[in-house]
């Protein structure tokens, strides 16, 4: 017999069906067991009268724990009104078993799967995450990450954009972040990168004549986590375009966000459209901040309020610690150093660096930077002087040397954004950490306990890679 779904059982009342899942739970009332069955869809309740059961289904029914797989075969029934379940979609209906199989047996989990597992201790979840993607809440952020990638898909592609996976062994991408360096084998000594962002790429792909591109794009960055921010890997939809103004970027992306929210999260509401826009000056002004959180009630847990911070600063003063920090130049780029200025700044490039303003936008929402972008430059005499000062020297130079090249082969004016998925459903979702709408992410310690990453690896290997580890 064709599988049902659970959920499909609420159209076949009067129906033998066959369903299939996990047990959730066993309630053993005495004359009967109730199976509350799980699969993709949904829960149902399953009925479990001996004296209706097959020889075989009979002995096996004292055996079943939660979470063994079964196939269950019966007639989906009417429940009775007293007994209609509201908060369960299959809540009228319930299926009275005549034959059960055991498709296979389970260990007793390490926590409950029935409940939402925020309490449960972090390394646990992680170890058995398989188990904690059970859970309701898990597999819906899971699944809602999924709807997000897919509305973006095909919002951005009915746009005439086209994705493009860019290479994840790359080199040196500076974003701002440390790099994950990967040994080669073929070339001793030599390392490629993980890319903290397409950067690059994407901005080549405007030179190739992409003009729209996007791409749901692995990132990856070597720094401490944080609630909002993963140490190791994430994602970004990442957007570029050509001939396009920063207005048509924020334009674009406030119009796609606005219909996501309202298709796949209906219970939120935007608490402001057209989204407010503060400049940089104004959001540090009145918020000591350049994320700030406009929510009018903070205790809403519908509540959305995106923003744009506009006219950054192009450059920030150094510390020691700096990753840009030159030969004692005392300026690093705000966001990245191929930001264009506003145009009527230029001049002051010369005279007054740190009152350029950039033309940079970054989105916020609820008090998170959820993603950033520019106008880029596109001339590389300017490149250059912006190199220069950030006290790139000649051999710094030298590593951007193929994108300045590009630029000389007509580089159309650009310009992006890549506002960060995760950190995005992190919010939309209520999360408290990114953690939770990541299938397996990396500990705050930048360890993952299910498959034992990071680990030593064979001697054969480090050899292979031309490595050595220090004592
Ligand atoms: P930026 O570095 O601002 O810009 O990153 C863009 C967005 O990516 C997300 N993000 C992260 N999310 C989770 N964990 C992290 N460690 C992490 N780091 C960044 C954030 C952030 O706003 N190439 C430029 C974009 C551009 O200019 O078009 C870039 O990467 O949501």
């Amino acid at each position: 017999m064709n599988r049902t779904l659970n959920r499909e059982t609420v159209q076949k009342i009067g129906e033998e069906v066959e369903v299939r899942g996990w047990v959730q739970t066993r309630r053993n009332m005495g004359k009967v067991v109730f199976l509350d069955m799980r699969d993709r869809t949904g829960l149902l309740q399953a009925v479990c009268v001996p004296a209706a059961l097959t020889e075989e289904s009979k002995q096996l029914l004292d055996d079943i724990r939660s979470e063994y797989v079964l196939t269950l075969r019966g007639m989906v029934v009417q429940r009775g009104a007293k007994q209609i379940n509201e908060k369960l979609e299959t809540g009228t209906v319930e299926m009275q078993v005549n034959t059960i199989t055991l498709l296979n047996k389970a260990l007793t989990p390490p926590f409950e799967i029935d409940k939402d597992t925020r309490t449960v201790n972090e390394e646990t979840r992680l170890k058995y995450r398989y188990l904690d993607l059970r859970t309701e809440r898990m597999r819906n952020n899971i699944r809602m990450r999924h709807k997000t990638m897919q509305f973006v898909r095909t919002y951005l592609s009915e746009q005439g954009f086209t994705e493009v996976h860019t290479p994840i062994l790359s080199k040196s991408t500076p974003e701002g972040a440390r790099d994950y360096l990967v040994p080669s084998r073929i070339h001793p000594g030599k390392f490629f990168a993980l890319p903290q962002s397409p950067q690059q790429y994407k901005q080549l792909l405007m030179v190739a004549g992409l003009e729209r591109y996007f791409q749901i794009a692995p990132c990856f960055r070597d720094e401490d986590a944080r609630a909002d921010r993963s140490p190791g890997e994430f994602y970004q939809i990442d957007v570029e375009l050509s001939f396009v103004t920063q207005e048509e970027i924020l334009a674009l992306i406030e119009t796609m966000f606005t219909a996501l929210v309202y298709e796949l999260f209906p219970e939120k509401h935007i608490m402001q459209e057209p989204w407010p826009r503060l400049t940089h000056a104004e959001a540090m002004k009145n918020y000591g901040n350049d994320k700030p959180d406009l929510r009018k009630d903070k205790n809403d847990p519908h509540e959305l309020a995106f923003a744009w911070v506009l006219d950054f600063p192009l450059f920030t003063e150094q510390t020691e610690a700096d990753f840009f920090h030159g030969a004692g130049e005392k300026w690093g780029p705000s966001h990245h150093m191929f930001t264009a200025p506003r145009p009527e700044d230029i001049h002051l490039l010369d005279t007054d660096p740190g009152k350029v303003r950039a033309l940079q936008h970054d989105l916020v929402l609820n008090g998170f930077e959820v993603g950033g972008g520019s106008i880029r430059i596109h001339d590389a005499k300017l490149q250059e002087k912006i190199f220069d000062l950030i006290g790139f020297t000649a051999e710094q130079k030298q590593q951007f040397e193929h994108l300045l090249r590009a630029f000389e082969y007509g580089v159309p004016p650009h310009g992006g954004i890549a506002p960060g998925l995760d950190r995005f459903l992190g919010v939309v979702l209520g999360e408290k950490n990114i953690r939770e709408v990541i299938a397996f992410p990396l500990m705050g310690d930048a360890r993952d306990p299910l498959m034992g990453a990071p680990s030593t690896v064979a001697q054969k290997q480090l050899d292979e890679v031309h490595l050595q580890i220090k004592k």
